[in-house]
Formats: C-alpha cells, structure tokens, sequence
C-alpha cells in the first residue's frame, strides 16, 4: 500500500494504475461502515484509492473540526488490511492552497433536514467531493447510505456536472444492538451509548406499521416521534418520510420512500435512515 500527500504524488501513482480505479472518500477514524466500502471497492475495482481528509469547509464555526477524533496510524493498518492499494492523506493547504473562493451548491437538496440546522455543511460536503473527483478521477466512488442526504447530494452533483464517476450507496453497517456505524459514536457517553438505538427502533417501528397498513407520511412520522419521545434524555431534531431522491416529504407511502430520523442526545446528533417499502397489495 502507499500513502500520499500531495496531489501531484497521487496523479504520477494513478497514471499508469489499472482500470477501474475505485474510491473511498473519508474523514478517517476507519470504523466497520468504511470497511464495507472498502470491501466493495476491492470486489469491484483494479485499484483501490482510500481518502482521509477531515475537510475544515464542511464544518461550522461552532462544529467539532478541531476535536473530530483522528488516528492516522490506526486508520493505515486497517487500509491496508482491507486490501486498499493508494491512501491519499493530504493537509488542508494541499487541498485548499489559498482563500477557497468556488464552491458547489445542490440547491433545493442542500438546505432542508440535515442543512436546516447546519447551513454550511453540504456546500462543503459537495466541493471536497468534487475537488476531490477531479484529483483522482475515479471510475467509481462509494458512500454509506449512512448518510444518506449526502448521498444523494453527491449523485446529483456529480450527474449534473458530468463529472463521470458511477456512485456506489452501501448499505449501513450497524452494532448488533442497532446503532449506525459512525465516527463520532466514541463521543457517546456509557448511559447515552445505551439509548442511542432508539434511533434504529425508531425506524424499525416505521417499518412495522407500514408492514400493518399504515401509509400517511405523517402518520408514519409520528410513529418514530413517539419512539423518541419515550427515550429519556432524548430529543427529537426531526423524523420525516421523504421521497427517495428529492427528499422532499410525501403524503402517502405508495412507492419506495426513506424514513430520515435526527436525535439530540447529551451534546450530539446522531441521524439514522431507512428504506420504506410498501407491501405489495
Ligand atoms: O462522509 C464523509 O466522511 C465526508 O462527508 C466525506 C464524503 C469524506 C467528505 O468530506
């Protein structure tokens, strides 16, 4: 495995690397969630490039940038475990040589549920990637459906600048007890630990009273609200049943749509999501 710095390092490395190049964008502090990409990248690419980049623009000014956890050497044991071929490790004056002043914006899909409470945060997402994209110039790149606005962000961005790159979403990998795979899970604190997969079953009970005939996305909402509201500790940030790819909010659960949940616990936000699929009638 090799590990690069600089951009001009990595295109002298890619140049002559087999086809398809698969990617893995990260913010590092590997944990199982990026091992899945990593290993879907490996069963479907020549090579396999890693980024660790925790990326200063898609944070605000009161966000967690300078306490994000990070542990570079951990995260190269298990690149290379994983079967990744190239990490890109670049410092922020690699990827931002001076005062930033182009960014991309997904309008309409940057500003509601997680943009509504973090106004800067997909502007960012979306111009590392696409910075990002045009350094490496993958044939492929693989994001957890985890996350899943971002996802959807970064399909849309990249098919509206052309930007040639298939978007792999996968799936999201959770604890036995329920709880989304995440970086920022070692904030939580033994008691908040423990009521975090209220989320999950939140999602689940969405689930099951669709399963029992339930289709009104409010009533669905409101299913995973009363989850939360018996959580102790506990608040709700929003629960909403959306539209697959615009994310806008529907009426009535007739065709696939996702259920996307936000909790305040203690001082963090944990967000989770799930598919709804409607039974056949
Ligand atoms: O999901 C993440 O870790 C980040 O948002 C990403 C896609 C690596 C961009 O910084």
């Amino acid at each position: 495995m090799r590990v690069v710095e600089t951009v001009a390092d990595l295109r002298r490395l890619l140049a002559g690397a087999p086809r398809p190049v698969g990617f893995v964008p990260t913010m590092g502090y590997l944990h199982q969630g990026h091992m899945s990409l990593v290993a879907r990248a490996r069963s479907e690419s020549a090579t396999v490039v890693l980024s660790i980049f925790v990326n200063p623009t898609q944070f605000g000014p009161n966000e967690d940038l300078d306490r994000y956890p990070r542990d570079v050497p951990r995260d190269l044991r298990m690149s290379d475990e994983g079967g990744v071929d190239v990490v890109f490790a670049p410092g922020a004056s690699e990827v931002y040589p001076r005062q930033h002043r182009t960014f991309v914006e997904v309008k309409g899909l940057q500003d509601r549920w997680e943009g509504a409470s973090r106004p800067e945060h997909f502007r960012g997402v979306a111009t590392v990637v696409t910075l990002l994209f045009r350094m490496l110039q993958p044939d492929r790149a693989y994001f957890g459906e985890k996350d899943y606005q971002q996802l959807q962000i970064v399909r849309r961005l990249t098919e509206d600048l052309r930007l040639d790159v298939e978007i792999v979403g996968c799936p999201t990998i959770r604890e036995p007890d329920g709880l989304a795979c995440s970086s920022r899970n070692v904030y939580l604190r033994p008691d908040e630990r423990q009521r975090a997969p209220a989320l999950h079953r939140a999602l689940e009970s969405a689930q099951k009273a669709l399963h029992a005939g339930v289709r009104r996305g409010t009533m669905l909402r409101d299913v995973m609200t009363s989850v939360i509201e018996q959580t102790s500790g506990a608040t709700l940030d929003y629960a909403a049943v959306v539209d697959p790819e615009t994310l806008e909010p529907v009426e009535s659960v007739d065709h696939e749509a996702r259920a996307l949940i936000a909790v305040h616990l203690g001082n963090l936000h944990l967000i989770d999501n799930a598919p709804l699929i409607p039974p056949h009638k």
